[in-house]
């Protein structure tokens, strides 16, 4: 036995900001530390997915994890019992084989991606560490820039609007710490334009503010008059990201928008998308087609990317293979990198690296569901990723991640390079 061998794996039930179940899983070392992850949840998520694995039924409308916990204390704790938590590709693997399944969905994404995550800050924690330097090493770190949602929509929002997540990108910050300063102002601002004008209904799921808009246009106006009103110019200081989440209302080709009351084919969804590009300091879209719509997404990279960011959420679901046969059709130029999407930290890690490889950008990003968990502020410094999403800024369960970047920043010092605009993929 080493100071970092496992020797207890424990799991309860705790809550997330939607008040729904989740997975807490605890792992404690021969050293005496105990390693913690709690598992995040989304909404609109890609039919490629680990599942989460819920108990269905009628308790808590079929959300409960009991199952999920079963495992963990039970099959996992065995079979992960006296490894080396040093050793998370290892762990990680043995957990994979266990479950067996190509979606986790025997022993649940949700256990699996609570157990190791709580490895990795077992680790960390053994070598008295910040989970960010224990996962970079050697290799070179960064302050993410952060992508801030203003406001939301799509299954976060009663599908108020169609579109998902109006976000800002500070790209004229010269620090992590000045991106954050504007970001509060432009939210700010943004809830000050909605008040004025009888538009506020309250926050969304990520604490955007929670749109009545007639038109998705209209979010795109709002946002940039925020830009203004908070000082800012648009497009220099601050510009718009979208997430269309495309899936979320994309059938066979035909994209139907309630708000609006049309549908458009591909080619009428790619022909507004480019307007709005024209129109609007855009530099960024997430998921602007949906999943299965793969001829659509090579036709629009090709004619976007010389200006946006064209980023892959739930077309890559997180999984290298699926990077690479992304940069190989040239069908998006970034990529979103959620832990769960994956179920493990290794898999994850394996995406982020493809998406490097190919030149991507890589968004670390966090869950529609989410908890006190701040992991991911750090895979987004230590894996050195370049950007991080986390939803808007309010609600303490994304706060405690936009703060947690700052404490690093601070504990970087001179040392903490910002990654700051270059962090978008290369415009060509
Ligand atoms: P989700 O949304 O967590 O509900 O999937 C986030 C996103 O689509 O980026
Ligand atoms: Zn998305």
């Amino acid at each position: 036995m080493t100071p970092t061998t496992i020797t207890r794996v424990h799991a309860r039930r705790v809550w997330d900001s939607r008040g729904r179940p989740t997975v807490e899983a605890e792992v404690r070392l021969a050293c005496g530390v105990v390693g913690r992850g709690i598992a995040p949840a989304g909404a609109s998520r890609g039919s490629r997915e680990a599942v989460d694995l819920r108990d269905g039924g009628t308790r808590h409308g079929g959300h409960d994890v009991a199952q999920a916990i079963a495992n963990v204390r039970g099959p996992i704790a065995r079979a992960i019992f006296e490894m080396d938590a040093l050793d998370q590709a290892d762990i990680d693997a043995k957990m994979i084989e266990l479950d067996g399944t190509p979606d986790k969905s025997k022993l649940g994404g949700n256990a699996m991606v609570a157990v190791s995550l709580a490895v990795a800050q077992a680790a960390a924690l053994a070598h008295d560490m910040p989970l960010w330097q224990h996962l970079a090493g050697d290799e070179p770190v960064s302050l993410p820039l952060p992508e801030v949602q203003i406001f939301g929509g799509g299954a976060h929002a009663g599908r108020r609007i169609d579109i998902q997540d109006l976000m800002v990108i500070p790209v004229g910050a010269w620090s992590y710490d000045d991106a954050l300063t504007m970001v509060a102002e432009i939210y700010r601002a943004a809830g000050a334009l909605m008040q004025e004008s009888g538009k506020l209904a309250g926050v969304a799921d990520e604490g955007g503010w929670w749109p009545q808009f007639a038109t998705n246009e209209e979010a795109l106006e709002m946002t940039v008059r925020a830009i203004e009103r908070a000082g800012g110019h648009p497009g220099t200081d601050a510009a718009l990201s979208l997430d269309i989440a495309a899936s979320e209302f994309g059938r066979e080709g035909t994209y139907t928008l309630a708000l609006e009351g049309r549908s458009l084919d591909r080619d009428g969804m790619a022909e507004m998308l480019l307007d709005w590009i024209e129109r609007y300091p855009i530099v960024s879209i997430e998921d602007p087609f949906a999943e299965d719509d793969r001829d659509a997404w090579i036709a629009f990279t090709r004619a976007a990317r010389h200006r946006v960011q064209v980023v892959g959420d739930d077309y890559l679901t997180t999984n290298a293979e699926r990077i690479a046969e992304a940069a190989a059709d040239a069908a998006c130029n970034a990529v979103l990198i959620k832990v769960n999407q994956a179920g493990t930290l290794t898999e994850a890690k394996a995406a982020l690296d493809a998406g490097k490889a190919a030149g991507f950008g890589t968004i670390v990003s966090a869950r529609s569901g989410e908890s006190e968990d701040v992991a991911i502020a750090h895979l987004a410094v230590g894996w050195n990723a370049g950007q991080l999403k986390v939803g808007s800024f309010a609600r303490s369960e994304r706060m405690a991640k936009w703060n947690e970047v700052l404490r690093i920043e601070d504990a970087l010092g001179g040392d903490g390079r910002f990654a700051g605009a270059a962090a978008l993929p290369p415009r060509k």
